[in-house]
């Protein structure tokens, strides 16, 4: 493990005498508006990513974990079951991909139900909308709150350009005077808490993010989440957790801390550096589901499990049958298409998946070539057992990461 700013001791005998320092635990809940959120951790809405089958992917995430149950373990795994009495997966909130306000209010109830599917053991889950139009967003809040969602939420940090385009997303954070009164509008038709996520601002020289939270504080938001880059920074370089801290110092509802969280350490290090009441993570999950999970571990024993190959195998499978049993559920494509479109989305997981994986690029070739969801489980499963039978380990040099937003996947026009 690699401390990030924290030195651990090395010494597990008794796991919660070793607990993190009280400044750097990721908060055991937090509460928006009323619904209470347990532990403090959010994923991140990622449009093309975190669909119904995902989140719940990451709900059950400790169903496909074999080695914590193993002798070396079981100390801490048990700790955490004492410690984090709430969610198997250590996620307290889920997200959906962010969905067009406009679209929403003009598509028929039908197929609104398609963009808004969401289980019962997704509670408690927020949906999330972009736009630009304030009484179209405030139509599609309502539409969100009658459909059962716990919180509504305005995203105003997309940087796409087909979103900012239309002035949506971070297109809005060079007009706070428009962002007012979207509040107003959205805040005035729902009764259910309503958040908001945004960035530093368009850029370096146009900051406004402790401005926006106080606005949004004033307006009756009851949570606000940041991502710490400007518009202009897209995903490169660092975020800027220092403006976390200023935000949380300038408001009293609830901060939720985003931004380069890729391991529990870094969870710990954002809450110490900014005091933020919960941490959201994004890109981490599809290559980590286990990462909320590993937090919570983290958070009440210093230490954390990391997943054996078996458990690997375990994940992609559960996550793509997954996937096949909801396109046979709710699809209206005719099965060929059908298994189309689910093996397409199993590829694109497939590169996050097998990140690390030794060998990993072979089962990504194996699994591309494939034209069936029942062939791409059929290559997974023979990958595996051929690799658990007799395993090598060397090392995976390929990373892949989810940059951006993919902009095929966005559309607006209000
Ligand atoms: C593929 C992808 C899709 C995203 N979609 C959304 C979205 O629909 N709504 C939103 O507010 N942010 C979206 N984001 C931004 C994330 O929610 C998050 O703010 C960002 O990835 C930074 O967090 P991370 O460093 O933990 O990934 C997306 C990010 C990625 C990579």
């Amino acid at each position: 493990m690699s401390g990030k700013g924290f030195t651990m001791k090395k010494d597990w005998d008794n796991p919660l005498e070793h607990a993190m320092p009280a400044e750097a635990r990721v908060p055991a809940s937090f509460s928006i508006g009323g619904i209470p959120v347990a532990p403090a951790t959010v994923l991140a809405p990622m449009v093309g990513v975190t669909d119904t089958v995902f989140r719940r992917f990451i709900r059950n995430a400790s169903q496909f974990t074999a080695s914590s149950a193993s002798p070396a373990n079981s100390a801490s795994s048990a700790s955490v079951e004492d410690t984090v009495t709430n969610q198997q997966s250590g996620c307290g909130l889920l997200m959906t991909e962010f969905t067009s306000a406009d679209g929403l209010s003009r598509m028929r109830e039908s197929k609104r139900k398609r963009y808004l599917t969401f289980y019962e053991d997704e509670h408690p889950i927020a949906a999330q909308l972009f736009g630009s139009n304030a009484e179209t967003l405030a139509d599609a809040a309502r539409i969100v709150q009658d459909t059962g969602f716990d919180t509504v939420d305005l995203n105003l940090g997309c940087p796409a350009k087909r979103v900012v385009g239309c002035n949506g997303g971070s297109g809005l954070l060079r007009d706070l005077p428009k962002i007012g009164h979207i509040f107003k509008a959205i805040r005035k038709s729902v009764t259910i808490p309503f958040t908001v996520e945004f960035r530093l601002g368009w850029s370096d020289s146009s900051i406004v993010c402790v401005e926006l939270a106080r606005m949004a504080q004033e307006e009756g938001l009851c949570a606000v989440a940041l991502h710490a880059r400007t518009r202009e920074q897209g995903y490169t370089g660092q975020a800027r957790w220092e403006w976390i801290a200023a935000v949380k110092d300038a408001v009293q509802i609830p901060v939720i801390g985003n931004g380069d969280i890729r391991t529990p350490e870094d969870a710990a290090a954002m809450v110490a550096q900014t005091n933020c009441d919960a941490v959201m993570i994004g890109r981490a999950a599809p290559s980590n589901p286990w990462i909320f999970r590993q937090i919570a571990e983290y958070t009440a024993t210093g230490q954390y499990t990391k997943p054996t190959e078996l458990d690997r195998y375990r994940m992609i499978r559960t996550y793509f049958q997954m996937l096949l049993d909801e396109a046979e559920a709710t699809s209206e494509l005719p099965r060929a298409q059908r298994h189309g479109e689910t093996s397409g989305k199993m590829k694109q997981f497939a590169s996050w998946f097998t990140h690390g994986v030794p060998g990993g690029s072979k089962l990504r070739q194996q699994i591309f070539q494939s034209k069936t969801g029942s062939a791409v489980l059929a290559a997974v499963d023979q990958f595996f057992e051929t690799r658990l039978s007799a395993p090598t380990s060397e090392p995976e040099q390929e990373e892949t990461e989810l940059t951006a937003f993919p902009e095929e996947a966005l559309t607006c026009s209000d």
